[in-house]
Formats: structure tokens, sequence, C-alpha cells
């Protein structure tokens, strides 16, 4: 793929996180230990994770003029069109605005017809969210990651039981990935077998904000570099896993000298 860039799909915004010595109990005050500001938002999370691991990437969404963000608009289709496709080995979506994403990945699939398999664009959706317009979103993906949350919502108590179930969403070939916090993370490609990893967990869990994005970042990072989908799982567990033991994102890839 040269130096084409995986783009990502989805929001950017500010995290504010307080750092408690416990979960605070409800209608109590307790002092923070620390607090910080950190970009946040899935899309714009999983670039920074790309970007440290060392993949050319892009980010695709609102950005507030000032400091205090007011209801910034989802991309829309509209706006998606004027991206220059031609640079992109990869785009991702963070399910949002569903139905303008579907239009957006239509164009994608438009483009993709003209050229020969090995330039395609590969296509990944994220459905994090409990919300039923972004379950339209499953047949569009060639890659699709599903939360546990999701899952749970759809009354499945493991990633494996969920894969099974919710394959015959996606369209024919497609990949179905879920990653289950501390179990780690389960996939189901076409030839029907599940593939698993299970969690690199640190030797002190820090932070697990951002878990699932450097999850997805990993993965993507790994598949579109050839690797295997077990590569691949086990790969974004390892990152995860890194993150999970650090606050924020640095440190989670070895630099290399
Ligand atoms: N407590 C944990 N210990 C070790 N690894 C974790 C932990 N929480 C998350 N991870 C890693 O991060 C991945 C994504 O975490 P998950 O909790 O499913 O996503 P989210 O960040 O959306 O809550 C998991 O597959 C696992 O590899
Ligand atoms: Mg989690």
């Amino acid at each position: 793929m040269g130096d084409k860039k995986i783009l990502c799909v989805g929001l950017v915004c500010l995290d504010i996180i307080n750092v408690l010595d416990k979960y605070p109990e409800e209608d109590t005050d307790s002092r923070c230990l620390s607090q910080r500001w950190q970009r946040g938002g899935n899309a714009s999370n999983s670039c920074t994770v790309l970007a440290l691991l060392g993949a050319p990437c892009a980010f695709l969404g609102s950005l507030a003029p000032g400091p205090v963000a007011e209801n910034l608009p989802d991309v829309t289709a509209t706006d998606f069109s004027k991206v220059d496709l031609t640079q992109y080995s990869w785009i991702h979506w963070e399910g949002r605005n569903a139905e303008e994403q579907v239009k957006m990945i239509q164009q994608v699939a438009l483009f993709n017809r003209s050229l020969p398999q090995q330039q395609r664009i590969t296509i990944s959706v994220e459905i994090e969210k409990t919300m039923e317009p972004l379950y339209q979103l499953f047949p569009y993906g060639d890659i699709v990651f599903i939360s546990k949350d999701v899952a749970m919502h759809f009354g499945f108590h493991s990633a494996a039981s969920a894969l099974q179930e919710l394959y015959h969403r996606v369209k024919k070939g497609a990949v179905l990935i879920c990653a289950w916090a501390e179990k780690g993370a389960d996939a189901l490609g076409p030839d029907g077998v599940v593939v698993h990893s299970d969690a690199f967990s640190p030797e002190v869990l820090v932070d697990t904000l951002g878990a699932g994005d450097t999850f997805n970042a990993s993965v993507i990072y790994c598949l579109s570099h050839g690797g295997s989908l077990q590569e691949a799982l086990m790969f974004g567990c390892q990152v995860a896993g890194r993150k999970c033991g650090v606050h924020g994102y640095d440190g989670i890839v070895e630099q290399k000298k």
C-alpha cells in the first residue's frame, strides 16, 4: 500500500479526568488526587495510537474554533465527498450518525469498484454504543468492531457467543471482532472459526479510558500490515494492556531507537 494513510472518522473532544483513590459513592464529595485535561474521542484516540505505532494516519471530524465546544456537528456525507480517497488504504468509522456514515461508506465502495482488489480501501466500523440506529452499520464494514456493551445489550454473556449469533448481520467475507475488557478479545471471520486472545494485564491497573480505542487501532495496524486475525487480536490486547498500565498514552509503544 506504499505510504497510504489510515483515516479515522469520528469524534475529538476534551476529556477532563479526575483521579481518585477509589470509585466515588453517589452523593458524596471527595478530594481528587489529580486532574488532567486530555484530548479524547474514539477516532482521535485511535489516531493517537496509530501515530505512536508509526502508521501514517489522518483524522476527520469537527473541531471547535474556540476553547468551549458547543454542539459540534457530525461529519456529513457531503463533507466526506471532499476527501481525496486516493490517499488512503484504510478508513475507519466510529459509529455516530450512522445514516450519514452509510452514505460515506457507499462512496468508498463505489470508488473501490474502479480499483483492482489489492488497491481497494479497507472499511472498518466500530459499534460501541448501544443505540439502535448504529446497528445498521453491521453490513458495511470489512472489519466490524463491537463492544462488550453492545454484545450484552443483545443478551450475550461472552464475546464468542455474541460473534456467533451476530455474524449473520455482517457482509459476506467480513470479520466481526468483540473486545471484552480483562477477558481479552475474540474475532470471527468467514471461515467460521472463533479466534481468541487473552488480555495482557499490566502490573498495576491505572487507566482503562481509551483501552478499546487502543485495541481497535492496534488491530487495524496489524491487519493492514498483513498480520493474521490471531496476530492482530494478540497485538491489540498487548498494546491495550500496556495502555491500561499508564495514564494516557505515553510509553504504550516501545520507541525504536
Ligand atoms: N482491566 C483490564 N486489564 C487488561 N486489559 C484490559 C483491561 N481493560 C481493557 N483491557 C484491554 O483493552 C481491550 C479493550 O477493552 P474494553 O474494556 O473491552 O474496551 P473499552 O475501552 O471500550 O471499555 C481489551 O480487549 C483488553 O485487551
Ligand atoms: Mg473497558
